[in-house]
C-alpha cells in the first residue's frame, strides 16, 4: 500500500502476555485468556507467544508501517491488557504517534480474583499521526461496558461488536479504517455498519476465510436493508 491511504487504525493485536515468565507465555492462547471450564474451542491464534523485548520491537516494526499508512491526523486505536500497557504505549510514540490517552473497556463477566482485584477492564491506546484534528462534534466517554457476547464469537479473543461501533466514533465518516490483525473481522462488521471502508490483515488463513465469510454475510444483509 502507498504512503498515507487510511484515515485510522483500529486493531487488537496478540498480546503476548498472560503470565510473568516466558513458559506462561508460550502457552496456549486458548490456556491463556479462555476461563476454565469454557467447552468452546476455536483455530489457533498465531503470534502470541513473545517476551517483553521481542514484543516490544516488533509492535514498533508494524506501528511504524502503520504510521507510513495513515493520513495525517489518522486517529490510532489500540488494544492491550494491563500488563502490556506501558510497553504498547511506549512502542506506539516509538513509531512515531502522538499518545492522546487511554479508553477504558470495562468487562462485566469477568472472574472475580481472590483475595485480590478483578482484572474487569481492557485498554485502547489512543494516539494520532500528528498533527491532530477532529472529525466530529460529539463527545465521548473515556470508559465503555460492554459485555462479551459468548454466542455470537468467532474468535477466541473477540471484542464485542458495540464497542468497536463506540470507536469508530472519532474516526471521518466514510473514511478507511486498516485493522492488521483482524481476527474474525469484528473491526471490519463495525466498519460497514457505520458505513466506513476497511482494509484487513490475518496470518491465520482459518481466521481470514472465517472473517470473509462473516464480512459477505454482514455486507450481503446491509445491502438488503
Ligand atoms: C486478538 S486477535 C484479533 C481479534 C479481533 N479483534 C476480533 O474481534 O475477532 C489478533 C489476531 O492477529 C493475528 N495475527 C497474529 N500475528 C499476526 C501477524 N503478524 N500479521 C497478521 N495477523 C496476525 C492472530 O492470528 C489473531 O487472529
Amino acid at each position: 500500500m502507498a504512503d498515507g491511504q487510511v484515515d485510522a487504525i483500529l486493531t487488537d493485536p496478540p498480546y503476548s502476555s498472560g503470565g510473568l515468565h516466558a513458559g506462561a507465555r508460550r502457552a496456549d492462547p486458548a490456556q491463556k485468556y479462555q476461563a476454565s471450564g469454557t467447552k468452546r474451542t476455536y483455530p489457533p491464534m498465531l503470534g502470541d507467544c513473545k517476551d517483553q523485548r521481542s514484543f516490544t520491537m516488533w509492535a514498533t516494526l508494524w506501528l511504524s508501517e502503520c504510521w507510513r499508512l495513515a493520513k495525517p491526523g489518522a486517529p490510532v486505536l489500540v488494544f492491550s491488557d494491563w500488563r502490556q500497557l506501558p510497553v504498547m504505549t511506549d512502542a506506539i510514540q516509538a513509531a512515531g504517534f502522538e499518545w492522546r490517552g487511554i479508553v477504558v473497556w470495562h468487562k462485566p463477566s469477568a472472574r472475580p480474583m481472590l483475595g485480590s482485584f478483578r482484572r474487569d477492564a481492557e485498554f485502547v491506546i489512543h494516539a494520532v499521526k500528528a498533527p491532530a484534528r477532529t472529525f466530529t462534534r460529539r463527545c465521548f466517554p473515556g470508559v465503555f461496558n460492554h459485555a462479551v457476547n459468548a454466542a455470537a464469537k468467532i474468535h477466541l479473543t473477540s471484542k464485542p461488536l458495540p464497542l468497536l461501533v463506540d470507536l469508530l466514533g472519532v474516526v471521518v465518516e466514510g473514511g478507511t479504517v486498516l485493522d492488521p490483525f483482524m481476527g474474525g473481522g469484528t473491526t471490519a462488521v463495525a466498519c460497514i455498519e457505520t458505513e466506513r471502508r476497511f482494509v484487513g490483515v490475518e496470518l491465520s488463513s482459518e481466521y481470514a476465510s472465517l472473517a470473509a465469510e462473516r464480512i459477505a454475510a454482514v455486507e450481503l444483509a446491509h445491502l438488503k436493508s
